[in-house]
């Protein structure tokens, strides 16, 4: 197979783990005989610094010539304490995933057996936790009319019916691969938005019925998330409640280093681990590169139809895990590096038939 890959290394850890996966791409390339192209672009804090643009139009270029990206993450603390900032590295992701139209962000929830002790949350209650969270990414109050004056300041959210539509499909056609469950997590006691939600949500899972819909408000749902975990199946949520869920979510797993995410849509999709930059870590060779290069796995997997190569990478991760090595995040008494850590899972990779 030839493809061409967007490699999007970014700020903080980004380019660590985007290097792993990289080297990845290349073992799986020797392995099965396949010729990815690869094409670097700059975005974020990085690319301010060298262009003035969180996502300048050379970049622009190349994630629309690609058939797949790989991003690592952005951020810089520079930004924290200077909320006047007009031009801030998030403004590069975000205009990312709406040029492409990648409405419908994808996050698993999957606990590593070898890593149960790793959570803060009791062992009885993770066991077996396996949900996948599907995120609207490109509208609501992420992308509503916004603005501000010296005393006020407002966001607004809006979603249009098929807004809604386009990323519930992509959850009910989940489930039904899945444990036929989707919850749909809104506000609709409060908001209009949700209510909207929840009706065309409703009239959609009429075309699905081996799949049965829930509905639960995003306050128990950060309660649930915690004390039932095993409950969900496909959480479909929109844009800013799905970000708060899914970082809420990580914490069952041990570590968010560990999660992988897609982004998909219209055409090409964009594949990143969902930690996010980072910066205490940057330069120091200890970030976990698992959730990159899971993300890798997901690219593979959705974007090229290479099932044996995600699992593949899933297997020699988990192997790699099962003999109870890790970065520090994981294993707080004998940590590995990343690149060693990576290393590992190459070796595994090689040796698997
Ligand atoms: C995420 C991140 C982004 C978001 C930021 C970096 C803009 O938190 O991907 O979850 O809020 O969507
Ligand atoms: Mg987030």
């Amino acid at each position: 197979m030839k493809k061409i890959i967007a490699i999007l290394p970014g700020d903080g850890v980004g380019p660590e783990v985007i290097n792993e996966a990289v080297k990845i791409i290349k073992v799986i390339e020797k392995k099965f005989n396949h010729q990815f192209e690869l094409k670097y672009g700059l975005i974020g804090h990085q690319a301010i610094l060298k262009t003035g643009d969180p996502l300048p139009d050379q970049t622009i270029e190349i994630i629309k010539n690609s058939d797949a990206i790989l991003f690592g993450a952005i951020g810089d603390p520079i930004y924290d304490n200077n909320p006047s900032a007009k031009v801030r590295p998030e403004q590069g992701l975000l205009k990312m995933r709406k040029i492409l139209g990648l409405y419908a962000n994808l996050r698993p929830i999957k606990v590593f057996s070898s890593l149960i002790d790793q959570s803060p949350l009791k062992k009885e209650i993770i066991d077996n936790v396996d949900f996948i969270v599907v995120r609207e990414l490109i509208g609501g109050i992420y992308f509503g009319k916004k603005g501000s004056d010296k005393n006020s300041a407002f966001d607004t959210c809006e979603y249009k019916k098929e807004e809604i539509i386009r990323v519930g499909k992509i959850a009910f056609e989940l489930a039904a691969k899945r444990k036929n469950k989707v919850t749909l997590v809104d506000k609709a006691n409060v908001l209009e938005t949700s209510r909207l939600w929840r009706k065309i949500i409703q009239e959609l899972a009429k075309k699905y019925p081996s799949v049965n819909l829930e509905t639960m408000y995003v306050d128990n749902a950060a309660m649930q998330i915690i004390k039932k975990p095993t409950n969900f199946d496909v959480i479909l949520t929109e844009n800013m409640f799905g970000d708060i869920l899914t970082d809420e979510a990580s914490v069952i797993t041990g570590s968010i280093g560990l999660l992988p995410s897609a982004s998909i849509g219209e055409k090409t999709a964009l594949y990143e681990p969902i930690h996010g930059s980072y910066p205490k870590a940057a330069g120091k060779n200890i970030a976990n590169p698992i959730g990159t290069i899971l993300s890798l796995a997901m690219m593979f997997d959705i974007s090229f139809n290479l099932k044996k190569e995600a699992k593949i990478i899933e297997k020699a991760i988990e192997n790699v895990l099962n003999k109870k090595i890790g970065t520090y995040d994981i294993n707080k008494t004998n940590p590995v590096s990343t690149t060693k850590f990576s290393e590992l899972i190459e070796k595994e990779i090689e040796n698997i038939s």
